[in-house]
C-alpha cells in the first residue's frame, strides 16, 4: 500500500511548491481516527470574505453532506473538503478548493468558487458553489462534471428573495458611481460591450468579489490609476485637442494651409474620433519641425 501525503515545501506557503511523497505503510501516523483536517495542508490563504452582507453571516460555519462513501464539508468564505468515509486506514481525504472568488452573471452572485485545492495530475482541485434557495442551510448535490473540477449546489434560505444576490447594492458609493458612468458610457456609444464589461470587472475588483487579474507590480502608482479609464480618456482627448492647436499654430506660422474643420467640434470626445484627419498630416508636420 502506498500513502500519498503533501507537504508544503519551504518556509512560505506562496511558494506554492508541492512534493507527493510517497511513504511505506505508517500505520499511526495516518491513523483515520486522528483528526483528518490536521492532514490538510492548505496550499493559499482563503479570500476577502465579501458579497451581502447577509450571506458573510455563512463565514466561519461549515456544512456537510454525505454521499455513498464520501462526506463533503463546505465552509463558506473558507474551503471544501472530501473525506472518504471508510475504516481503511489510508482513507482519503482532500481539499477541493479554497475560497476565491465570486462568479458575477448579470448583476447577480451566481456561484462561489473555491480553488487551488490539493493536486491532480498538473491541475488543482476546483469547486463551485451554487446558492440556491432552500427551506435551510445544506449542502445539495455534489457532481463532477469535468475531471476535478467540483459542482455543489448550497441551498439557502438566505437567497429566496429575488433581490437577495444583486450586486450594485452591495457596492460602495464610489464604486456605484464608477458603475452609473460605464453604463451611461455604453448607453451613449462611447464605449463597446467589451469596454463595458472591462469596466465593471474592474470594479468587481475593486470591490474584493473578483481576484484580480492584473500582474501587481508591487509598489507602482498603478493600481492608483485603474479605475479612472474614463476620466483618463477625456483627459486624452483633452490634451489631443491642445496639441492639435498648437500644431495648427505651427502651419498657420508657416503659411501651409490645412483643414480646419476637425476644430470646430464641440465635445472633446467626438473631436477625438474627428481629429483623424490631422494626425494623417503626421509625414508633414515631421518635415516642417
Ligand atoms: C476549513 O474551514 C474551517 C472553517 O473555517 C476551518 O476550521 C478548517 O481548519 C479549514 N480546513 C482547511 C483544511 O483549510
Ligand atoms: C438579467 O437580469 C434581468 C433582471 O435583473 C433579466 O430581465 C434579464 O433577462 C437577465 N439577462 C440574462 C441574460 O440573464
Ligand atoms: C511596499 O509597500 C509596503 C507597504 O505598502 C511596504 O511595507 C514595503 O516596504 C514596500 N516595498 C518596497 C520595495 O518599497
Amino acid at each position: 500500500l502506498i500513502l500519498v501525503e503533501y507537504f508544503i515545501l519551504g518556509t512560505y506557503s506562496n511558494a506554492g511548491k508541492m512534493k507527493i511523497v510517497e511513504e511505506p505503510n505508517t500505520f499511526g501516523l495516518n491513523n483515520p481516527f486522528l483528526a483528518q483536517g490536521s492532514r490538510l495542508q492548505p496550499r493559499v490563504t482563503p479570500g476577502p470574505v465579501s458579497g451581502p452582507a447577509h450571506i458573510q453571516r455563512l463565514a466561519g460555519k461549515c456544512f456537510s453532506y454525505i454521499e455513498s462513501t464520501y462526506k463533503y464539508e463546505f465552509c463558506p468564505f473558507h474551503n471544501i473538503t472530501q473525506h472518504e468515509q471508510s475504516f481503511r486506514w489510508n482513507a482519503y481525504s482532500g481539499i477541493l478548493g479554497i475560497w476565491q472568488e465570486w462568479e458575477i452573471v448579470n448583476n447577480t452572485f451566481l456561484a462561489m468558487w473555491m480553488r487551488e485545492g490539493d493536486a491532480c495530475g498538473n491541475k488543482n482541485r476546483q469547486t463551485k458553489v451554487i446558492l440556491t434557495c432552500g427551506g435551510s442551510n445544506k449542502l445539495a448535490q455534489v457532481s463532477e462534471p469535468t475531471t476535478c473540477v467540483y459542482s455543489v449546489t448550497f441551498e439557502t434560505p438566505l437567497v429566496c428573495h429575488p433581490h437577495s444576490l444583486l450586486v450594485y447594492p452591495t457596492l460602495n458609493d464610489k464604486l456605484q458611481k464608477e458603475w452609473d458612468e460605464a453604463e451611461q458610457a455604453y448607453y451613449d456609444d462611447l464605449i463597446t460591450k467589451q469596454g463595458y464589461n472591462n469596466l465593471l470587472r474592474e470594479i468587481f475588483e475593486d470591490a474584493g468579489f473578483l481576484k484580480t487579474q492584473k500582474v501587481e507590480k508591487p509598489n507602482t502608482t498603478t493600481t492608483l490609476k485603474k479605475h479612472d479609464s474614463l476620466q483618463k480618456c477625456n483627459e486624452d482627448a483633452r490634451k489631443q485637442s491642445e496639441e492639435i492647436h498648437r500644431l495648427q499654430a505651427l502651419l498657420t506660422q508657416h503659411n501651409i494651409p490645412y483643414d480646419s474643420k476637425p476644430d470646430k467640434s464641440k465635445s472633446s470626445l467626438s473631436r477625438t474620433v474627428q481629429d483623424g484627419h490631422l494626425r494623417g498630416d503626421n509625414g508633414l508636420i515631421a518635415d516642417i519641425l
